[in-house]
Order: C-alpha cells, then structure tokens, then sequence
C-alpha cells in the first residue's frame, strides 16, 4: 500500500511542532531581561539560532510525524518494507541549507564578540579583585569599594584579576562571564543600560566559601554617579552616618555571623554574641581581638572553623573612622 502526504498535510505537522516549540520558547524566562548593550546582542544572537533551531525542528519532525502515522504496520502484517534508494536532490539540499544556516550564525557571533569587546574611545576603567571570598572594586581615584556601581549608557572596560585561586565574574543580567586569574589579567566591557541593582556571583568552583562569593552592582544615572564619584573619597574617609550598625549591615557582616543586636543569624562563622569568650579562648584583649579579626580574618582561627573563608579583603574596604565604628558596636554588644 502505498501513502502519499499532501503538502498541506505536512505543513499543518510542520507548524504544530513549531507553535509547541514557540510556546515552550517563550512562556518561560529562560533568561533575565538583559541590562546592557553587551546582553542585548548576546540576546539577539541566542533568539537568531534559537528561531533557526525552530523552524529546522518543525521541518524534521514533519515528515517524522506523518510517516509514525502513515506508514504503521498492520495487524498480522510480515512483509519487508519498500527497498528506499538515495535522493541525490534532497542530499544536495540538506547539506546546503544547514551550512549557510550555521554560517551565518557564525557571522552573526563574530560581529556581535567583536562588537561587545569594544570599549571605545574613552571608557571608564574599573579593576575587579577576586579574593577567596569576596569581591572588590578599584576606581580610578584610587578607592576600593565592595560594592560595583557602574555608570548608565557609559563603556566600562572592567580588568579582572585574583589575588590567589581562579574566580569566574558573573552579573546575570548583564549575561557575560569572565574567569579572574591570578597574574594574568582579563577584560570585559560593559554599557549598561537599565538601571537597577543586580547581584555579582562567582561562578568558578574556588574553596569552602565559594557560594557566599556574591557582591551587588548598582546601575546608576549620569548625575547619580557623577556626584557619587566625586563625594566617595570622601564618603569613604567619614563615619557612617548610621554608626557601627551601618557599617555591620554595608558589609554583609549578617550573612555569615549571628549577632542578635543586628538582627543577624548567620551560621557561616563565629557568633557575635559570644565575642568575649572567643576573644578568652584567644586569649587576647577583646578590642584588638575584634579589630584584628576584621582586619586579619586568617590570623586567629576559632575552633571549629576554617582558615580563608571570611574574606581578607575588609582591611582595605572597612577603613578609618568606620573600623572604629564597627570595633565599638561589636565590642559593646559582646556578651
Ligand atoms: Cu570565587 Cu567561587
């Protein structure tokens, strides 16, 4: 017996299979809305070979489907099927039409790398430490904050490097990553355009902390930023306006250490209500033992934790009359 499928047959399985793959494409986020001119492009280049990778399936899957439905033996049925011979025609045709696709796929990504890793003239120039665990930011002027904020609509040419193991620099939405390796410095270009704040995640497996290895990156207007910039050196030189509770929560102190005065219970390390026996334990003045414990995390370990999990980095961005704050909220709430 033989079957032959209409084209209007095949056409209505070609776009069945392509309506499902469509809905399944776009009712779910598969990727955050993206924040910067550098995500849109990666964007537009993910739904070009997305939509080719739809319309290529609906073909396959066409006469796939017909011939399931078609061609199905019958009951009591034993005879071997028709002898197929090649079709030179449709090899010629199959091989052909996947090329040029996967080619200009290939032209698509080359301009868009070429593109994104294009900083501009005059870009503003921000170095990204990685340190087992925490990130910080280096601006021109010198400071180092650890929190990035970036300016909207303006090329950031980000230099990342770490200062032991490898790290791998992840902010979602602007969907690019870059590994952080020690003594050899790597770039990535920014220009974000929706302002906002995003989560920045390591994503290179790098030791006991590595999944508390997040910071925040704020996404600020022109003007915002501008008079950020100018008035941070001397933000950063001046008590926090909110006294050592401020300076607790900037920091993140809460995600790894209790301290009920704060609202905090962190399990990651040492409680902070119990400071003055830890300091005994240490067998040091509770004071210095709080500020060296800040400053120098890996020069006193308490039982029962690792060396190298809180990060080393709180010298350099806890400073000044702020560690003064922060020494005197912790040791006057020190049980
Ligand atoms: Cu740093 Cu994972």
């Amino acid at each position: 017996m033989r079957h032959r499928a209409s084209f209007l047959q095949l056409a209505l399985f070609a776009i069945a299979s392509a309506v499902i793959l469509i809905i399944v494409a776009y009712a779910i986020p598969w990727l955050p809305y993206p924040a910067s001119r550098e995500a849109g492009r990666i964007n537009f280049v993910y739904w070009f070979a997305e939509w080719i990778s739809i319309g290529i399936f609906a073909i396959v899957a066409a006469p796939l489907m017909y011939s399931l439905w078609a061609f199905r033996v019958k009951e009591g049925d034993t005879s071997d099927g028709p002898p197929v011979h090649g079709h030179t025609g449709l090899e010629i045709t199959w091989t052909a039409i996947p090329f040029l696709l996967v080619t200009a796929i290939a032209v698509a990504s080359a301009i868009v790398l070429a593109k994104n890793g294009d900083a501009g003239a005059n870009p503003t120039r921000i170095t990204v430490t990685g340190q087992q665990f925490a990130w910080t930011f280096t601006y021109p002027n010198g400071q180092t904050y650890p929190i990035l904020r970036l300016p909207l609509k303006r090329h950031v040419l980000l230099t990342l490097t770490s200062k032991d193991v490898l790290h791998s620099f992840w902010i979602p939405e602007l969907y690019q990553k870059q590994d952080a390796v020690p003594g050899l410095p790597t770039k990535l270009v920014v220009t974000p355009t929706r302002t906002g704040v995003y989560p920045v995640i390591c994503v290179e497996l790098c030791g006991l902390g590595h999944s508390t290895m997040r910071s925040t990156a704020i996404v600020m207007d022109d003007a915002a930023y501008d008079s950020w910039y100018s008035g941070a050196a001397k933000a950063a030189a001046a008590p926090a306006p909110g006294g050592g509770l401020a300076v607790f929560n900037a920091n993140g102190c809460g995600a790894c250490h209790t301290l009920a005065a704060a609202k905090a219970a962190g399990k990651v390390g040492p409680d902070l209500d119990k400071l003055k026996q830890e300091a005994a334990t240490a067998g040091q003045p509770l004071q210095a033992f709080v500020k060296q414990s800040i400053v120098d995390p890996n020069a006193y370990i308490a039982p029962g934790y690792q060396k190298g999990v809180m990060p080393a980095t709180f010298g350099q961005t806890i400073t000044g009359p702020k560690l003064d704050q922060l020494v005197q909220y912790l040791v006057s709430n020190a049980k």
